[in-house]
C-alpha cells in the first residue's frame, strides 16, 4: 500500500465550499480515507455505508477486525438513519453534550456497513465539535466512520504532523486544522442499558453527565484488567510510545528517587511530567505537560508527550500519577494502558 498522501490546510475550516474541503469530501465519496481533525484528535475517515470504503480505514491503521468504529454525523437526522430507536437519556444527551466530545452507543438499525460495527448489534455515534470536520461532514453528506488516525496500538494524533508520521503513503489526504483542543478521545457512553454506562472515559466527564443524568454507571472492566472490557478497542495495548512507559506512583520525593536508581542501573530516561514535578528535577530529559492543576491542560498535551521520545534517545519513559477527577480519568485510563510497569512505594 503505498500512494501520495495529499496535505490540505484549508483557508476556511468553516465552509463546507472551501477548495481544499471539496477535494477531500470527493475523495471520501469514492471511497477512498481521508484524515480530518477534531476537537479530540485527528480521526481517520471514510463513507460509513461503504463497506470497501471502511475496510480501507482497517488496512491503513492495521487496526484489528473486531475492533468496530466510531460514526460522525453532522446532524441529527444522520443519527435516526443509522439507529432503530433513540432513548430519551440519548436525545438529552445530544442536546446537552453535541456538539461535544460524547460517542452514545445505540442499538444499530443495519444502514451502517457491517465491518463499522464488527459484527455487534449496536453502534458508537457522536457529533464533533470542530468546523472542519463539520465542514467535511456537510460537503460528503455521509457520516463518517472515524476511529483515531493513528497505526493501531500508537498514541492518537493531536496534530496533523503526527497522522503525516503514522499514515503517510497509507491514506488519501489530511486535512489540517491545527492542534486539537480536548488533546484524548471522547467518553464512550453504552445508552441501551437503563443506567447509561461510561465504557471509555474521555473529554465529557463523568462529572458532567452526573449534572443531566440521575445515574452514570462506570464498566468495571475500566478498574479490573481481567475483565473482559465491553468496548472492544479497550482490550489492545494502546497509545505505547517507542519506548516502554513506567508510571511512578507515590510522592514526588519517591519519583525524584526512582528516577536517580534507574539512571545509575544504567538506563537513559525521558520524563513526562507536570510543570511543579518537572521544577524538581535537573534531568536532561524532561517534557512537560502542563501543571498538575490543570487536568485540562495534561490531557492536551499528552499524546505529543508520549510521542515526542525517540527509542535511540531514552530507554526508558516515566511519569507521574494524576489526580483522577474530571478529565484526570481520561488521562489515568490512557497512561494505565500506556504503561508496561507500575512503580509503587513499598
Ligand atoms: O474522540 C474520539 O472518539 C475519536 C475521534 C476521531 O472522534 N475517535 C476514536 O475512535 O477514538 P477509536 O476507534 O480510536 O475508538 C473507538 C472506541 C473503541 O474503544 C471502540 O471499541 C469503541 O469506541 N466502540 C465503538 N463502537 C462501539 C460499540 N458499538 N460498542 C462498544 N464500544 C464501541
Ligand atoms: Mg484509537
Amino acid at each position: 500500500m503505498s500512494m501520495q498522501t495529499r496535505m490540505w490546510k484549508p483557508a476556511e475550516p468553516d465552509n463546507p465550499n472551501d477548495p481544499h474541503v471539496r477535494e477531500a469530501a470527493n475523495l471520501l465519496n469514492h471511497q477512498e480515507v481521508v484524515a480530518f481533525p477534531t476537537e479530540t484528535v485527528y480521526g481517520l475517515g471514510a463513507d460509513a455505508t461503504d463497506e470497501v470504503a471502511v475496510q480501507r480505514i482497517f488496512e491503513a491503521k492495521g487496526r484489528p477486525a473486531d475492533n468496530p468504529l466510531i460514526v460522525h454525523v453532522a446532524t441529527k437526522e444522520q443519527v435516526d438513519r443509522l439507529v432503530s430507536h433513540i432513548p430519551d437519556v440519548a436525545h438529552l444527551l445530544m442536546d446537552t453534550f453535541w456538539p461535544g466530545p460524547l460517542t452514545l452507543i445505540l442499538e444499530s438499525n443495519g444502514e451502517a456497513a457491517k465491518n463499522v460495527t464488527a459484527g455487534l448489534t449496536t453502534i458508537g455515534i457522536r457529533m464533533p465539535d470542530h468546523p472542519l470536520a463539520l465542514s467535511l461532514l456537510k460537503a460528503t453528506e455521509k457520516p463518517l466512520a472515524a476511529p483515531s488516525a493513528n497505526r493501531s496500538g500508537r498514541p492518537s494524533p493531536t496534530q496533523a504532523l503526527h497522522v503525516k508520521q503514522d499514515l503517510d503513503g497509507r491514506v488519501a489526504g489530511i486535512l489540517d486544522g491545527g492542534t486539537t483542543g480536548v488533546g484524548l478521545e471522547s467518553t464512550v457512553l453504552d445508552c441501551t442499558s437503563n443506567v447509561p454506562v461510561i465504557l471509555r472515559p474521555g473529554g465529557i466527564t463523568k462529572e458532567q453527565l452526573e449534572t443531566v443524568l440521575p445515574h452514570v454507571a462506570v464498566d468495571p472492566a475500566l478498574a479490573d484488567e481481567n475483565n473482559k472490557p465491553k468496548s472492544p478497542g479497550m482490550k489492545y495495548t494502546h497509545y505505547a510510545p517507542e519506548a516502554p512507559l513506567y508510571l511512578i506512583e507515590g510522592t514526588d520525593e519517591f519519583f525524584l528517587e526512582q528516577v536517580e536508581r534507574l539512571k545509575e542501573e544504567g538506563h537513559r530516561i525521558g520524563v513526562i511530567a507536570s510543570r511543579e514535578l518537572a521544577e524538581q528535577l535537573s534531568h536532561e530529559r524532561i517534557i512537560t505537560c502542563g501543571s498538575r492543576l490543570n487536568m485540562a491542560e495534561v490531557a492536551g498535551q499528552l499524546y505529543h508527550a508520549l510521542r515526542e521520545f525517540k527509542k535511540s534517545e531514552v530507554d526508558i519513559i516515566v511519569t507521574e500519577v494524576f489526580d483522577e477527577s474530571g478529565v484526570g480519568a481520561a488521562v489515568m485510563n490512557r497512561l494505565q494502558k500506556a504503561a508496561v510497569n507500575v512503580i509503587q512505594p513499598s
